[in-house]
Formats: structure tokens, C-alpha cells, sequence
């Protein structure tokens, strides 16, 4: 059944509990997941966007319990990707001549994916729809995160139906913030900015201000995934206004894999290094092999530095530091600071070659790096807390 969330809007959408992650393997999810779908009820019915491909079939027969489908007038599609779009083409089968209001970019996508020449009807930045008491406000933000990305607002109820922004992979039952735990709420947020966002944070301020600039009420924020925003619904609009900001805590992550323990002593000494001359420092340490390569992510977005180790294994770091540094670059992280380490045995060059690849992935490499040979004994351990100060005052 559809949760009522005005007058005029219903939430239609899916709860995917058992979702585990997301973007194939690439982000996980570990609170689960929605895909939101809305149904406004004016003069005219309008659906905005639908759920993703394998709950096709439950999404439209669960509409059809809310309303006869053949009286839907317009469909939205604020964005094209498959979690949003993958209902459309069993929807469409039934219903298909009704209008799919996109952006040209939104156009190409979906034909791209769907390969139906549904009726189109692209729409631009302050392009309006009246739908009876209420009307329709398109803005596009492109590379928000796809090029076909728009946001729609419904006045009167004074909605932004935002798509991906302000969205976060969080399962709930409670359809608004201020029914669910805040912390958990906030961790998927930022977790969903970092690992999502981040690269376009300077379209995010410039769109932030675009919108805030028309000077439309907000009353609720209804994002594509998770929870909507009821109760000071502008609260993630400042957050995200902060973390596009360069955003960065008083935090160093440490981020190591390690075959036989020597390059984690190496972790552990420099962090206690680090410790010892800046007690106030958040530190955070994690072997990349085992900890959730999104929450890494994530600590790496709330850091001002951070230090990246692996042992030389076959002239070349381990597999979990590669992946890692694949996705750090793509993330194009700015205003951080980093520096390489690692143990070896014979030729050593990682920390070389550590420090080469954190420079492409933009920060500043605050020195040479370290290594050491085999497993460090007390002396070295000594040198590694010696390490971790100097870094600190490099910074
Ligand atoms: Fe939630 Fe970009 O799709």
C-alpha cells in the first residue's frame, strides 16, 4: 500500500531490505535500501519517477490498488538510472502513450537503456507543468549526479522532489527523518556524499544557490532513496553546502593491508606517533582487506590527512590498497594531505610508487614516506612514532 504523505502525494515507491549492495559491488548497503516513487492526485495524476527493475512487476500492481493507471496523465522521470527508471517499461507496456516529462539528456538515456520510443517530452530549468491547484517546477542538475539529472518541485505543497540529492541507502518503514535513529540517518548521509558526490562538489554548491536563489517555500525534501526530509527539511541542504566545501574533520586515516603484520606494527607505531603530538587528532585505522571499502570512503572524506602502507609483494602493493586508490582517484578529493609506507624485503619500491599514485589522486604528499626492511623491531618501531610526528607537523 502507498503511505499518504500530503493531500495530493503518495509515497509508492519500494523498501529494499534485503539490499546488500549497490552499483554492482561498488558501494555497499548495509542499512538496505528504497527506491521512492510518488503519486500526486490533483486535477491532473502525475507519477514521478518509478522503482527499480526486479520489483517491476510489484511496483505497478501495487499502484493499480492506489489508482487505475489508464488516469495517470503525466509521468516524471527526474533521472534515468535503472533504480529509478526500471519500472517504467512495464508501466509504459500497459499505459503508452502517457507523456515521460525528462531532459533531453534524460531522453537519450532512457532510449539508451529501454530502446522505446515513448513520448518524450523534454524539459528545461524553470519549465512549468499545471496539474490543477498545484504546478510544476523542473530544474535540471546535470552531473548530479548523471548528465540527465533534475529536480521537480511541486508548489503549493511546497515539495522538492530531488532524485539522488539528499538521498541516502537507508531501509525504513517511518518515511521521515524524525521517526528514525539521527545518527544512523546522518552516518548514510555523509557515507552517500562521499562516495557519490564528492567529485561534483562544485555543482553542488553552484546548484544549491541556483535553487535557493528562486526563493521557493521547502516543506519537504522527498529524495529518490531513504528517508524524506520532514522535519527541518533544510538541515541536509546545510550539510551538503558543508561537506561540498571541502569538508574535513579533525581527523587522519590510516589506511594499510599487510601480508605477514609488519606493515600494520608500521600502522600502529605511526599512529601512536601521531597520538603522542596531537592527542586531539581523531585516528582512525583500517586494514583495507577487511574494513567496508565505502566506510574507508568515507573516513578519507572526513580527514584532513591521510596515510596509505602496503608491504612489496611482486614489485607492487597489495590488491586491497590498488582497488582503493582506483576509486580515491575517481573521488578527486581536494585540500588533503598524504603520505606512503610500507615493509619489504628485498626491492621495495611501494612506498615510491604509493606516494607517485596519492599525488595523481590530488593530495599534497607531505614527504618521502617510509619503509622498513622485514619486521620492525623496537628501534624502528621508535622511528615509525617519530614518522607519525613529523607528518603531523608537515601537515
Ligand atoms: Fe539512485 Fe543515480 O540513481
Amino acid at each position: 500500500m502507498g503511505k499518504k504523505i500530503t493531500d495530493k502525494v503518495t509515497w509508492v515507491g519500494k523498501v529494499d531490505w534485503e539490499l546488500k549492495s549497490f552499483h554492482g559491488k561498488e558501494y555497499s548497503t548495509r542499512r538496505g535500501s528504497s527506491y521512492n516513487s510518488y503519486l500526486i492526485q490533483d486535477e491532473k495524476i502525475v507519477l514521478i519517477d518509478t522503482v527499480w527493475q526486479p520489483f517491476d512487476r510489484e511496483f505497478v500492481s501495487r499502484l493499480k490498488q492506489e489508482i487505475d493507471i489508464n488516469k495517470i496523465d503525466y509521468i516524471i522521470a527526474n533521472h534515468g538510472e535503472i533504480d529509478h527508471s526500471g519500472a517504467l517499461p512495464e508501466l509504459l507496456r500497459e499505459i503508452p502513450n502517457t507523456p515521460v516529462y525528462c531532459t533531453a539528456k534524460g531522453a537519450q538515456i532512457l532510449k539508451g537503456h529501454y530502446h522505446e520510443d515513448w513520448n518524450f517530452v523534454t524539459v528545461k530549468t524553470g519549465d512549468t507543468l499545471d496539474i490543477g491547484k498545484s504546478k510544476l517546477i523542473f530544474v535540471e542538475a546535470p552531473m548530479l549526479h548523471w548528465p540527465d539529472s533534475m529536480f521537480t518541485y511541486m508548489t503549493e505543497d511546497n515539495i522538492l522532489f530531488s532524485n539522488d540529492a539528499f538521498g541516502q541507502h537507508y531501509a525504513s518503514e517511518s518515511l521521515y527523518n524524525e521517526n528514525v535513529d539521527e545518527s544512523e540517518l546522518y552516518e548514510e548521509a555523509i557515507k552517500y556524499y562521499a562516495n557519490i558526490l564528492t567529485p561534483f562538489s562544485g555543482l553542488v554548491t553552484k546548484k544549491i544557490h541556483e535553487v535557493l536563489g528562486f526563493n521557493l517555500p521547502v516543506d519537504l525534501i522527498c529524495p529518490s532513496h531513504g528517508v524524506i526530509w520532514k522535519e527541518k527539511p533544510t538541515q541536509i541542504v546545510t550539510n551538503y553546502l558543508e561537506w561540498a566545501n571541502n569538508y574535513q574533520e579533525n581527523q587522519i586515516t590510516i589506511i594499510y593491508d599487510t601480508m605477514w603484520n609488519a606493515t600494520r606494527k608500521m600502522a600502529e607505531a605511526i599512529a601512536s606517533g601521531i597520538h603522542e603530538i596531537d592527542p586531539a587528532v581523531t585516528i582512525q585505522l583500517h586494514n583495507a582487506s577487511k574494513t567496508d571499502k565505502n566506510d574507508i570512503i568515507t573516513d578519507i572524506f572526513k580527514s584532513k590527512a591521510i596515510l596509505v602502507g602496503s608491504p612489496t609483494v611482486n614489485n607492487g602493493y597489495l590488491h586491497s590498497i590498488g582497488g582503493l586508490i582506483e576509486m580515491v582517484k575517481g573521488l578527486k578529493f581536494k585540500n588533503k594531505v598524504a603520505a606512503a609506507f610500507g615493509s619489504y624485503g628485498w626491492s621495495g619500491e611501494v612506498v615510491k610508487q604509493l606516494n607517485e599514485e596519492l599525488e595523481k589522486c590530488g593530495f599534497r604528499v607531505a614527504n618521502q614516506g617510509h619503509r622498513s626492511l622485514w619486521v620492525p623491531d623496537e628501534v624502528e618501531i621508535e622511528t615509525l612514532r617519530g614518522f607519525g610526528k613529523e607528518f603531523v607537523s608537515q601537515m
